[in-house]
């Protein structure tokens, strides 16, 4: 039987991806490849739904691509592609979004939360309609999974429901795709404010995976961590401590357990130090590769290329149907 096909996206709009993006979500991209037809895309189409500076934006969908490369995604094994490069998305973007009701976009969450942190000049239509884009790149595909997080229920949702009245009032056309849950996640939070994600927008705590190794060490001594000294996975009255062990763990796959019991009677200055050291050698290799691909632009060029040629393949075939449909 065929593998079952899976897409993801992820947005350039960072010089680098986080510890979060990392555990959370890229590490099971990486995972995924081996039973599953991966198409995974850097979506600078979705990037542009706020202000974006040109030059900066074709750095960062570059560097973001040679990072997922260097994580393990393969070439070879999975279609990895920029979004841009592929028309098709934005040509059935158009076609959903003369399907979604304006109420229907008007209840997504992310729009409200984000919106709300923008001045309303600044707010653009394409901020509005950006989980019709979403669902176009799932459906041009022919996706039979995707994963997600909790903050994308709401979308996928949408494009279940974008694909199902559209198979219904045109015929079968799209596979309507359901949510892959990924074991092997964990959401990591922000060194400072253990309460809060990790996120790129709070520089202090958090680790980005291409800022100098050292660095990285330095804010992990820096956690904030709780006024007592046992060295014990609870998330409710230790954040910090809970979340340096969930790195840990993830970076290692040594069990929490194994940890709590190896770090019993230690210090929380001998976690951070060792954790730190795990991170380090995490990145350094890990940014070797990172600028094994910068440094050779015509064979990222010509990965990319040939990523964008086999999406287009799958891509086209869904389009030319829909345009079909819909009486183009
Ligand atoms: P950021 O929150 O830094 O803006 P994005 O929203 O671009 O990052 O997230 C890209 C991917 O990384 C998404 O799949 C998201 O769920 C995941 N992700 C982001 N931050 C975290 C985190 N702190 N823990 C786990 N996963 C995360
Ligand atoms: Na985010």
């Amino acid at each position: 039987a065929a593998r079952p096909r899976v897409l993801s996206g992820i947005q350039p709009t960072a010089d680098s991806f986080h510890l979060g993006n990392y555990l959370g979500a890229l590490r099971e991209w990486v995972a995924m490849q081996d039973e599953h037809d991966a198409f995974y895309c850097v979506v600078d189409l979705h990037a542009i739904t706020v202000e974006q500076d040109p030059a900066q934006l074709r750095q960062r969908t570059r560097l973001s691509a040679a990072q997922l490369l260097a994580l393990g995604i393969d070439p070879d094994r999975s279609t990895l592609f920029v979004q841009s490069h592929v028309p098709e998305h934005a040509q059935l973007s158009w076609v959903l979004e003369c399907q979604t009701g304006f109420g229907e976009a008007g209840r997504m969450t992310q729009f409200k939360d984000k919106s709300a942190r923008q001045e309303a000049e600044h707010v653009s239509v394409g901020l509005f309609t950006y989980p019709v884009l979403q669902a176009a790149d799932i459906l041009l595909y022919q996706a039979d999974a995707v994963p997600v997080g909790e903050d994308q229920r709401q979308h996928l949702e949408l494009t279940r429901n974008l694909a199902q009245r559209f198979n219904s009032r045109y015929g079968a056309t799209f596979t309507v795709p359901a949510a892959h849950i990924p074991k092997g996640t964990a959401k990591i939070y922000d060194l400072q404010d253990p309460t809060a994600k990790m996120s790129k927008s709070v520089p202090a705590g958090v680790v980005e995976l291409m800022e100098t190794p050292k660095r990285s060490a330095k804010k992990i001594r820096s956690a904030v961590t709780d006024l007592e000294r046992e060295i014990r996975y609870d998330v409710d009255n230790k954040p910090g401590i809970s979340n340096l062990l969930v790195i840990y763990s993830a970076l290692t796959d040594r069990s929490i357990p194994e940890l709590e019991a190896a770090y019993e009677g230690k210090g929380y200055g001998d976690l951070k130090k060792d954790l730190g050291e795990v991170v380090v050698e995490f990145a350094t290799p890990f940014q070797e590769k990172v600028h094994g691909y910068l440094d050779d632009p015509a064979e990222l060029d010509k990965v990319l290329h040939r990523g964008a040629e086999r999406a287009r393949q799958v891509a086209s075939e869904t389009l030319r149907t829909v345009f079909d449909r819909v009486g183009f």
